[in-house]
């Protein structure tokens, strides 16, 4: 891409993401683990749905607390993945398919067993001890109220030297301390050292965690509450727009419109993403925000399932359509490892709709203006996994979960069953590549259980068939490409109260595309208005779909989704 290229025709903004989680994607050595030589193996299905860019989670040495965002060391390959010689074939492949990728960075926090942190914790005085947040006790306590985002409290002891250290997530995930300069270097410096090996970008795991308010204080608390998620005190902290700002600047140098930048910010406002996205504060390119994927989640936590409010869901996403119109960039996504099956959560994983609301999600979240995220086998619809017991999952935030429950007395069938619905190993069972062993992602065992409804959910099944959920996103995807109106258009939502409808509008000074959905069973008739008349069908989802419109009512039977395209001329 040339330098002098605007901004505003930015190559990502036509672009498709597929993320990979490699434990899960596919297996070459039979180990039961998912690898580098898998995913070389498995290139061609990632042409054939015709994505533009992978983005790798973690596939560095880590000894794997939190499947691979404990990162022990930033420059080398988990032997569980392969080695560098197999990443740098992968990277080759990958470009020569005419695919990018990139990289997962993980350094708001790294493990316990990275070498820094080795360093840090040997006395009060190594050169290394302010690369990490270590505080004195309070009155024989922790520093400080704050709690980890995976149960209990955000400090651990340290009995050889004394003092308390900070892990916003696992006690094996120490924070890193992003006010020493040195530390920024050596994180700027580990950046540089892979887009010399040739990665396209970098997706920042919980990148807006990385400066925590001045004097670390105690967050509010409800009666009785001992430990505090405390978003207000760690997220878009005072620092982190000049620490991002730096982080481009000595990273990408001119060069930064050649590479995607994508931060992972969890309790993002809108207001702040215009901010880290503004192209002229040359931050980042665009955040994935969280508020769509935290309608469903109760008082008490993310596992408190308190069920689908379609009109919320609709809301928040509009939200964030209409605050980025001007300024910024949205990224789009219904999964990745941390959410559940979006089939099955917004959807209806019932076979007979199974598929139909698949298909009708793709088209609601893909019509949106915005770089769409894939998450591996969304393109399939797969869906959650029937989880009964504690020891079917493997998620460390889900067994920490079950047992801060049973410590404090909870319900125990409540958390389980929010973790069946809510858990993010639902994301993470293996692949469905066929109906055969281990659904053909490994020839061992698979470190997570494959999903028993691969006999009829699975890649080869819906590959060479006309109708299947991987042939819409085909052409959703597809259609991205072709149609600069998916990029470009203005967002217009339409009848925003009503629970069951999905409709917005996009339009460009040429062209007007309507995008409607029946996000339910029933069949509804539905008044769009006389300007649609004589519009082209675009796209369906189920068969028999009228070509054009003619007439004001639409009849729309359940799961029933469509885009129609019209030129303007004709309608004004
Ligand atoms: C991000 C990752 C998640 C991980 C956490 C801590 O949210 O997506 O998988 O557990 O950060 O690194």
């Amino acid at each position: 891409m040339a330098m002098t290229e605007p901004r505003d025709v930015a190559w990502w903004k036509s672009a498709v993401v597929y993320q990979i989680y490699p434990r899960s994607f596919a297996d070459s050595d039979g180990d039961g683990v998912g690898d580098l030589r898998g995913i070389i193996g498995r290139l061609d299905h990632l042409q054939a749905l015709g994505i533009d860019v992978i983005w790798l989670s973690p596939v560095y040495r880590s000894p794997h607390v939190d499947n691979g965002y404990d990162i022990s060391d930033y420059r080398d390959i988990d032997p569980l993945f392969g080695t560098l010689a197999d990443f740098d074939t992968l990277l080759a492949r990958v470009h020569e398919l005419g695919m990018k990728l990139v990289m997962d960075l993980v350094v708001n926090h790294t493990s316990d067993e990275h070498p820094w942190f080795v360093e840090s914790r040997s006395s009060q005085n190594n050169a290394k001890r302010d690369w990490y947040i270590w505080r004195d006790g309070r009155d024989g306590a922790e520093p400080n109220n704050w709690g980890s985002l995976f149960s209990g409290s955000a400090w651990e002891w340290d009995q050889t030297t004394g003092q308390y250290y900070l892990h916003l997530f696992d006690r094996k995930q120490p924070d890193l301390n992003w006010n020493n300069p040195q530390l920024r270097k050596a994180v700027q410096d580990t950046m540089i050292w892979w887009v010399e090996r040739g990665v396209d970008g970098f997706r920042m795991d919980v990148i807006n965690f990385i400066s925590k308010a001045e004097g670390l204080p105690d967050a509010a608390a409800a009666e009785g509450q001992r430990y505090v998620v405390a978003f207000s005190e760690f997220a878009d902290g005072p620092h982190v727009h000049e620490y991002l700002a730096e982080m481009t600047r000595e990273v990408f140098g001119g060069r930064d419109g050649e590479f995607i930048k994508i931060g992972e910010m969890p309790g993002v406002t809108p207001e702040q993403a215009r901010l880290y996205t503004d192209p002229d504060r040359a931050e980042l390119d665009m955040v994935f925000q969280f508020e769509h994927v935290s309608v469903d989640h109760g008082p008490a936590g993310k596992f408190d399932y308190v069920g689908l409010d379609l009109v919320a869901l609709k809301k928040a996403l509009h939200r964030w359509q209409v605050a980025l119109a001007d300024t910024g960039w949205n990224s789009l996504y219904w999964n990745n490892h941390d959410q559940p099956r979006v089939v099955s959560r917004f959807g209806d994983d019932d076979p007979r709709y199974w598929a139909a609301s698949a298909k009708a999600l793709g088209t609601v979240l893909h019509g949106m203006r915005g770089t769409p995220f894939l998450y591996q086998g969304e393109e399939l619809g797969m869906t959650n996994y029937p989880f009964r017991t504690v020891h079917d999952h493997r998620d460390l935030e889900a067994v920490n979960f079950h047992k801060s429950v049973l410590e404090l007395g909870g319900d125990e069938a409540a958390a389980l069953s929010g973790l069946a619905k809510i858990g993010r190993d639902n994301a993470r069972t293996p692949m469905q590549w066929d109906a055969g062993p281990n659904a053909g992602f490994s020839t061992g065992d698979p470190w997570l259980a494959v999903n028993p409804n691969h006999t009829w959910l699975n890649a080869a099944a819906q590959i060479s068939s006309a109708d299947s959920v991987f042939t819409h996103y085909q052409t959703l995807i597809r259609l991205r490409h072709e149609l600069p109106i998916f990029v470009d258009g203005d967002f217009t939502p339409l009848m925003e109260d009503d629970p069951q409808i999905w409709a917005y509008t996009r339009m460009t000074s040429t062209a007007k595309l309507l995008m409607i959905a029946n996000c339910g069973r029933d069949s509804r008739t539905v008044d769009v208005g006389p300007q649609w008349i004589a519009a082209d069908l675009l796209l369906a989802n189920l068969p028999e779909t009228p070509v054009t419109v003619t007439s004001r009512w639409l009849d729309l039977a359940g799961w029933d989704a469509r885009f129609y395209l019209s030129a303007r001329m004709r309608w004004r």
